[in-house]
């Protein structure tokens, strides 16, 4: 939900007869937000998708369905992702981590070539991919992502995930009862990102084209679709290919979006974390931590100062950079700290932190209003002794990271 954008050929007027080159009228399908009050894209069929001749059942345990823990006693937490071995491919790798009303927090390490296309009625997803690089292919057409990339997929967006090599790693933002956008503030009366937003127009890449049948890839009938509502996994069979489109215009289809493309700003003394906000959810904002130059005051304490932000949970993934002077932290793991308890740098990082002018860290935080609750399979790769690493910590390096 960029900019309008358009593959293939569309009629001069939606909801007008639109023929392909053999006479054949083609069914136009409008995908709207909000019923019919926000974006949408109207999409073309060859043959309309409204034919599936069965529907299944499916489960991808530890995803769909996911289990809570029975209890959460409150401090910080750490959970280990990169303790988690890669299993299946794009959906059946996935596995959720953190859950409230809000968002699902999930992660995904494939070993496997993707196979059913994916539809999640349940929300907008926000991958962002730790390693791997590959393409979607959806309904809107080929978006290629890379390393490091966010990649926004609208809700009940039929795709499946690519990755080189058939090995990925992506963090998953699963929103809940609205769309995962560039924040209403980076956009002016127009709806053009304006020049005060951490990134311009040509920073999100587009659908390049459009999806065609390909029988060495996609193979023979039936062709089923995973989608997901309420938490449950129906497969729909289709006995030809239902994905194929004369063309689309709209506002609705994935982006992609390079972490390294987020223009950080750095202030005279210490801005707050979410002064680095990507995007924002229903009740959350996920942001983006770069490398980058830091407070300028001779004085400035570039080390996050220690906060009770008592009214919302925060969760980082560590991606790489400076973040080891936290004890126990390393790259893929996710600290979640809680509203409730307050948290901070360790004891000696903050001093330390005088004098720094840059940091190298690149990580993703996710600020949300509902506290999180963990899964079952999170609470099995938890690092039970994070909370007591204040206590422990013996002194520390430059942090600017430590949040
Ligand atoms: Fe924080």
């Amino acid at each position: 939900m960029i900019q309008r954008h358009q593959l293939g050929k569309v009629p001069p007027k939606p909801h007008t007869a639109f023929r392909d080159a053999s006479g054949r009228l083609l069914m136009e399908q409008c995908v709207t937000r909000r019923g019919f009050e926000g974006p949408f894209s109207i999409l073309y069929f060859k043959v309309p998708p409204t034919d599936e001749f069965a529907v299944e059942t499916a489960s991808v345990p530890g995803f769909c369905p996911f289990e809570l823990v029975d209890n959460q006693p409150l401090h910080r937490r750490h959970v280990r992702t990169q303790d988690h071995a890669a299993v299946g491919d794009f959906l059946t790798g996935r596995r959720t981590l953190m859950v409230n009303a809000d968002l699902h927090v999930g992660i995904c390490k494939t070993a496997e070539p993707a196979k059913n296309f994916f539809s999640n009625g349940d929300g907008d997803e926000c991958w962002f991919m730790y390693s791997g690089s590959g393409y979607v292919e959806s309904i809107y057409g080929i978006l290629p992502f890379r390393e490091h990339d966010y990649v926004l997929i609208p809700k009940s967006t039929p795709y499946r995930l690519h990755f080189e090599g058939n090995r990925g790693v992506g963090l998953v933002f699963e929103g809940r009862g609205g769309a995962i956008n560039v924040p209403k503030e980076f956009r002016n009366e127009v709806g053009q990102i304006t020049m005060y937003a951490p990134y311009t127009h040509r920073d999100f890449r587009m659908p390049e084209r459009l999806l065609t049948f390909d029988k060495k890839l996609h193979g023979a009938a039936p062709y089923p679709q995973v989608t997901k509502l309420n938490d449950e996994l129906s497969v729909h069979m289709y006995d030809h290919w239902p994905y194929e489109l004369e063309g689309w215009d709209g506002f609705v289809y994935p982006v992609a979006f390079s972490i390294h493309d987020y223009q950080a700003k750095a202030g005279l003394i210490h801005l707050p974390p979410t002064t680095h906000i990507t995007f924002s959810g229903p009740n959350f904002v996920i942001c983006s931590f770069v490398p980058r130059v830091v407070d300028f005051h001779e004085q400035a304490i570039p080390c996050p100062y220690g906060h009770a932000s008592v009214d919302m949970d925060e969760i980082l993934y560590y991606v790489a950079g400076n973040f080891t002077s936290r004890r126990g932290i390393d790259s893929e793991s996710i600290s979640l700290h809680p509203q409730g308890v307050a948290h901070g740098p360790h004891p000696g990082t903050y001093e330390a932190s005088i004098g720094t002018r840059r940091t190298s860290e690149l990580a993703v935080m996710m600020d949300c209003y509902k506290p999180l609750r963990l899964t079952k399979f999170a609470a099995g790769i938890e690092d039970q002794d994070y909370h007591q690493s204040w206590v422990k910590h013996e002194g520390g390096t430059d942090a600017p990271g430590a949040r």
